[in-house]
């Protein structure tokens, strides 16, 4: 799968209608303003959030996959003539202080507005050159926070001296206020900050999302910014149990599974912004059945039958287009991740693997009772079932650990029966 091969020609397509990857907000082979679908209601709720208040932090949840990132950027984009809004996401990291939060945030902003040259011209100058020196390339603090990040002694290059700043979070909470007033003055309604993946905050345990959500709250209510908090489920069920940080949010926002319909109108969209003209016509690159039984093997979730389709589409061995039906994608789909996660296990690993695909999710101790196992017996089996990819840690909770298959691993109930012919497409390994 990691060779590259321009087959989406051959479709009359400019590119791949499979990609798993996010909309982003600007360009990109898929526009967002056209290829987003679906998502009214949601989209209603939060634009009123950001429209009725000067302030609001809102949580945008729901499953891998399903579309949050995207989400985020749609309204990102719709926002753009009113709001400004960092370029990017601002992909939070696991090891993140409530520090690094408020610096990033603030650093970011700073650095959308640098690289700005209508915003950068109307801009305060003594602001800007605050910025400049805290977060600019002058200090070379572009890696984010380093050791040294909050001594900051300040020489504007006018001469004028700036008192030395201050490195507590009420003095970044002081600045930013700043730099979102004149945000609002230049003629802006406000703000939008996206903070995606904020559940890798959770894998070093309830208290550290606990200690930096409280690190931040106050950081967070500055007038003129609507933070966007986009995070997995399980992240959802832990910041439920924080009343204090829940308290300054607005209602959470869940995402849930497209229809078929709307992953049918997904992908006929997509093909048909990438077609090469419009005097070709394109093959469609996969027919219906296989769109149902990719549906109904992820629950709807998008990325999971994308990705699914990619690797498809990629291990098809013929010479000429060819659109994927329910006995290619079965066989190619089985085949790769029977290559890839079975062949190199053990009985026992097998039969481990092969009860984790049964359920949605699985403990260590489901596991011991169905096989008679001891405990220290299934962990090193699920930690290499964990390194090889075949199954992930779906959440943890109290002292018990849940695990899942992979997207992956599925494929292996694609499992075409024994009786199936050959399938001549399918390119062996
Ligand atoms: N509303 C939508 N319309 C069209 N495509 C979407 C939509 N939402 C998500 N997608 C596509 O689904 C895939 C997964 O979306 P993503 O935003 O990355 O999910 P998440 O952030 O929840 O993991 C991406 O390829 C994205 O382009
Ligand atoms: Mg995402």
């Amino acid at each position: 799968m990691s060779e590259s091969k321009n087959i989406w020609n051959g479709y009359g397509l400019r590119g791949n209608p499979f990609n798993p990857d996010p909309l982003q907000v600007y360009g990109g082979a898929l526009p967002i303003e056209e290829s987003f679908i679906g998502r009214e209601e949601e989209f209603k709720q939060i634009t009123k959030h950001i429209h009725s208040n000067n302030t609001s932090r809102i949580l945008i949840y729901g499953n891998i996959g399903i579309g949050k990132t995207t989400f985020a950027n749609y309204v990102r984009f719709e926002s753009q003539n009113d709001y400004f809004t960092p370029l990017g996401e601002l992909g939070v990291q696991y090891d993140w202080t409530p520090q690094d939060f408020m610096f990033n945030t603030v650093q970011y902003v700073y650095s959308t507005i640098e690289r700005n040259e209508s915003i950068r011209e109307k801009f305060n100058p003594d602001i800007l050159q605050e910025l400049k020196v805290l977060f600019g390339s002058e200090r070379g603090i572009q890696t984010g926070i380093g050791a040294n990040a909050f001594g900051f002694g300040i020489t504007s290059t006018k001469g004028k001296q700036f008192a030395p700043q201050p490195t507590n979070p009420h003095a970044l909470k002081l600045l930013f206020q700043e730099v979102l007033d004149e945000i609002q003055h230049i003629g802006y309604k406000g703000t939008i900050i996206h903070y995606n993946n904020l559940e890798l905050i959770q894998d070093k345990g309830e208290n550290q999302l606990i200690s930096i959500m409280n690190g931040i709250r106050d950081f967070l209510q500055v007038e003129g910014a609507h933070f966007l908090f986009v995070s997995e489920t399980s992240f959802f069920e832990l910041f439920h149990q924080i009343p204090r940080i829940e308290g300054i949010f607005k209602t959470p926002i869940l995402l849930t599974a497209f229809t078929p319909q709307e992953i049918k109108k997904i992908l006929e969209k997509r093909v048909s912004l990438l077609r090469i003209s419009s005097d070709i016509t394109p093959i469609n690159p996969v027919d219906d059945e296989t769109l149902e039984i990719l549906y109904d093997l992820y629950e709807g979730n998008l990325r999971g039958i994308l990705r699914s389709l990619d690797c498809a589409i990629n291990n098809i061995e013929s010479a000429t287009p060819t659109q994927i039906n329910p006995m290619i994608l079965k066989y190619t789909l089985y085949h790769f991740s029977n290559n890839r996660f079975v062949t190199n296990l053990n009985a026992t690993e097998k039969k481990v693997l092969n009860k984790i695909l049964e359920k949605k999710e699985t403990t260590n101790k489901n596991l011991c009772e169905a096989f008679g196992m001891l405990p220290q017996n299934v962990a090193p089996i699920l930690t290499n079932l964990r390194d090889i990819g075949a199954i992930r840690l779906a959440r943890t909770e109290a002292q018990k650990r849940f695990y899942s298959p992979s997207q992956e691993a599925l494929w292996l109930k694609l499992n075409p029966t024994l009786n199936t012919p050959l399938n001549p497409f399918f390119k062996k390994k």
